[in-house]
């Protein structure tokens, strides 16, 4: 077997595709945003790598809230427009119909099955990105998306993204449970 040498891509694989929602003068503005993470638990804190020449980046700065939206696959067209059209040059308020939670100032998105809504917690400043990561104050879902009072995965149908092949994908079959699937195998070779 040849193992190959792939670069120093960050493989994270594959990454969900949210829409990070900002407020830049009272206007609403949505960016794709792939680089986005669990931060810490408790509190529910979650982190954003945004590019520094992007507009959100005003938005986040001006209200310290932002909002994640996660898109249905039937949003791809217009998740993937946010992703290429900028705020500086384009309008985007309109996309979608907006909705506002406690914080006020943090637009999100009444098409997208999730949305989580945030106050800025801390901003880490990398070479090119900044890191935003936020506390979420609260989350927002319908009915038609919860199976057992849980969201449900395959009624939501988001999309995730795989790069550098840069490319959207939908979610596959159920193949486990987490926290159980290795139990038998723990318990057999405890010391
Ligand atoms: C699928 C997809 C995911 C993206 N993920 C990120 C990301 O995580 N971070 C980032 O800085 N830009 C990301 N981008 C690029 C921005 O969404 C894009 O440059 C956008 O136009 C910025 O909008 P703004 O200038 O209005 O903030 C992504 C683009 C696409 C198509």
């Amino acid at each position: 077997m040849s193992r190959v040498r792939y670069g120093t891509h960050v493989f994270m694989y594959p990454m969900p595709v949210t829409l990070l929602g900002v407020n830049v003068g009272n206007r609403p503005n949505f960016m794709a945003l792939g680089w986005v993470s669990r931060v810490n638990a408790n509190p529910p804190l979650v982190g954003c790598g945004v590019a520094k020449n992007h507009y959100t980046n005003k938005g986040v700065i001006e209200n310290r809230t932002f909002s994640i939206g996660i898109p249905t696959v039937s949003m791809l067209e217009k998740t993937d427009y946010c992703g290429l059209a900028s705020g500086k040059l384009f309008d985007k308020s309109a996309l979608f119909e907006v909705f506002y939670g406690d914080l006020g100032s943090a637009p999100m998105i009444a098409e997208c099955p999730l949305s989580m809504e945030c106050r800025l917690a801390q901003t880490i400043e990398n070479p090119s990105n900044n890191f935003y990561i936020g506390e979420i104050v609260a989350s927002y879902t319908e009915e038609k998306y919860l199976t057992g009072g849980h969201p449900d995965i395959k009624k939501i149908n988001p999309l995730l993204l795989t790069m550098p092949d840069n490319r959207y994908w939908t979610v596959g079959e159920y193949a486990g449970d987490a926290w159980k699937a290795g139990m038998a195998m723990k318990n057999q070779s405890e010391k």
